[in-house]
């Protein structure tokens, strides 16, 4: 079904959504939850093309909060959403197998969001949950976060979106925390073999690394010695 949607989902929310459900096969048993969903496009989207059983929306404002409500009942998908808001995911009771995307949100306050879902859920539906990060800074502390906290890094990529440079990471928690090197962390593992294989949109993103970094490291210590790092 062609949908005004498809029109007007941006190149980074749709690489998200792509990211979010690759590799899926069976989505009829699963939710999708966004967030920090805003005008709750994505969740319309992915309800429009993929199986998902449900979404869930969430955004810490009231203002947005109403507009993904808005989004869904005017699509007709009010009976297949939920909306609530809240920080993060508090409050929200989570299943096993959600996909959880947040887009457009800093790194530490995802940080923050899953520290506290990790706190509170156990281990089995902690390792059933995908998460679809795109943070709009901080990849870096992410990353560090998802390295110690157990969770494992399953892919990344990068997009180009009105001529700015978005990451995507896609984490699964294994409960073993991760050995990783400082240009991991500030590259990324999957950004790196993409980039080494000569994927354009990696590469692109890592050349725009290489430029911030050159200039970071006159100031940053721990930059200058990732530099170094063979
Ligand atoms: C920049 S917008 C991004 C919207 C959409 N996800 C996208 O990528 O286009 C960030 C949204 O996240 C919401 N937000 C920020 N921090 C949040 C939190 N801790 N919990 C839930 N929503 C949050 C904001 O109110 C805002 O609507």
């Amino acid at each position: 079904m062609i949908s005004p949607v498809d029109d007007f989902l941006p190149v980074r929310l749709k690489a998200v959504h792509d990211m979010a459900v690759e590799g899926l096969d069976d989505l009829t048993g699963r939710r999708i939850i966004d967030v920090g969903s805003d005008h709750g496009h994505l969740s319309l989207y992915a309800l429009i093309h993929d199986n998902f059983k449900s979404a869930v929306l969430t955004d810490i404002h009231e203002a947005p909060a109403k507009r993904s409500e808005d989004t869904l009942r005017m699509y007709g998908y009010a009976d297949r959403s939920e909306v609530y808001c809240t920080d993060g995911l508090d409050g929200v009771e989570l299943n096993e197998g959600d996909i959880i995307v947040m887009a457009g949100l800093g790194g530490n306050n995802m940080i923050d969001i899953m520290g506290r879902v990790a706190q509170r859920e156990d281990a089995q539906l902690l390792k059933s949950l995908v998460w679809c990060l795109q943070p709009q800074k901080s990849s870096d502390k992410l990353r560090q976060y998802l390295f110690e906290s157990g969770f494992e890094i399953t892919d990344e990529n990068a997009c180009e979106d009105r001529g700015i440079n978005y990451v995507i990471l896609k984490a699964v928690y294994t409960g073993v925390k991760a050995d990783y090197t400082l240009k991991q962390k500030y590259y990324g593992p999957v950004i790196l073999k993409r980039a080494k294989s000569g994927e354009e949109d990696a590469l692109r993103y890592k050349q725009r690394l290489d430029e911030r970094f050159n200039i970071a490291q006159r100031g940053d210590e721990e930059i200058r010695k990732m530099l170094e790092e063979v």
